[in-house]
């Protein structure tokens, strides 16, 4: 796990007014609620008296009450009830405080920030989807899928080119339409780039939609820390973006959550067709990532030595590098070089 980072701990819709919602990120269970005003809040899900979930508690206005011997806190985390000594604060605070932790709603998803010692606050706001140069409005579809997957399968899958004839064929290439490609890498903070400008669409239902031409497209695909894709198609006037992140659960489990985004064809109501195309390519690699999970399992290791392979060698370097920086070693060097070509068959 990577701490230091905003993570999606769901949907915004999913986190309704007078409901605490259970979710878990890096193996810290949380609890979110959202208060009268409509803001989220994230706690630790546990009460400090004797240890139940506080997604079990009942939310009075903005507090949470414990459901077994009725403690109340509030969104800040502090026991400001106690039945059992007369409905007064808690005397031994902050031992009775729940740990709180950062909380940001961005493109309908909820972001939690993880920190440690080392990271306390966040010096960013959440990753957003990627919008258009021009300004125009865009009209935007989410789906998530969980998968009994580690989350570094998870992250791979999301810079893996090769996979995608095979897993998603007829959704962005055609396997027997594959040709030799090349593409140059720039290196960003933490992640890399690649521009492919002019490229010619795949004959797929996906681009078609996109732009029913197939003219050509200027594509920018960027990996990001601490597990996140962007992709940006740029046709004339057309924009579509993508945002995909892989989100670590629990050691055994992630969750893949994608926001698309488009500034065409707004009056349509696409959204339904899109979150289930989303729904199914998600189910794709939830399957195969899920058959990594067994067979790695019987034996581990993996060769990782193709040019193809190369982002999933840059992703465990700068995992390193991420963590030299935050402990303060000193002269780390980034691990992507400046501008690197990598050729691959997809
Ligand atoms: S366990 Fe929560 S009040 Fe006792
Ligand atoms: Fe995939």
């Amino acid at each position: 796990m990577l701490e230091g980072f905003w993570y999606i701990a769901g949907e915004s819709v999913a986190v309704r007014a007078g409901q605490p919602f259970a979710a878990v990120l890096c193996n810290q269970p949380l609890v979110l609620f959202r208060d009268g005003q409509g803001r989220v809040h994230a706690l630790e899900d546990r009460c400090p008296h004797k240890g139940v979930p506080l997604s079990s508690a009942r939310q009075e206005g903005d507090s949470l009450r414990c459901s077994f011997h009725g403690w109340r806190f509030t969104s800040s985390g502090e026991c400001v009830e106690v039945p059992a000594i007369g409905n007064v604060a808690h005397p031994s605070s902050p031992s009775a405080c729940v740990k709180t932790l950062p909380v940001e709603e961005q493109d309908g998803w909820v972001w939690v920030y993880m920190g440690n010692d080392l990271c306390p606050k966040p010096t960013t706001p959440p990753p957003a989807l990627p919008v258009p140069p021009d300004g125009s409005r865009m009209v935007s579809a989410r789906q998530s899928a969980e998968a009994k997957v580690r989350w570094d399968f998870a992250v791979d899958s999301l810079m893996d080119p090769a996979h995608v004839p095979f897993v998603h064929n007829k959704y962005f290439r055609r396997r027997e339409a594959a040709r030799k490609k090349e593409k140059v890498f720039t290196r960003l903070p933490l992640g890399f780039r690649t521009i492919s400008q002019n490229v010619l669409l795949p004959d797929t239902f996906i681009f078609r939609a996109l732009s029913p031409g197939l003219g050509s497209a200027t594509t920018t695909v960027d990996f990001v820390l601490p597990g996140i894709h962007f992709e940006r198609w740029e046709i004339g006037k057309r924009f579509a973006s993508v945002m995909l992140v892989a989100t670590p659960l629990t050691d055994e489990r992630s969750r893949f959550d994608v926001s698309v985004g488009w500034n065409f064809l707004r009056q349509l109501p696409a959204g339904w067709l899109v979150r289930r195309t989303l729904r199914t390519i998600l189910g794709q690699d939830r399957e195969i990532l899920e058959l990594q999970e067994q067979g790695f399992g019987l034996k581990g290791g993996m060769l990782l030595n193709l040019e193809s392979d190369t982002l999933a060698v840059w992703y465990r370097q700068l995992k390193k590098y991420r963590l030299d920086q935050l402990a303060g070693v000193p002269n780390i060097a980034h691990p992507v070089p400046e501008r690197a070509t990598l050729r691959w068959m997809t």
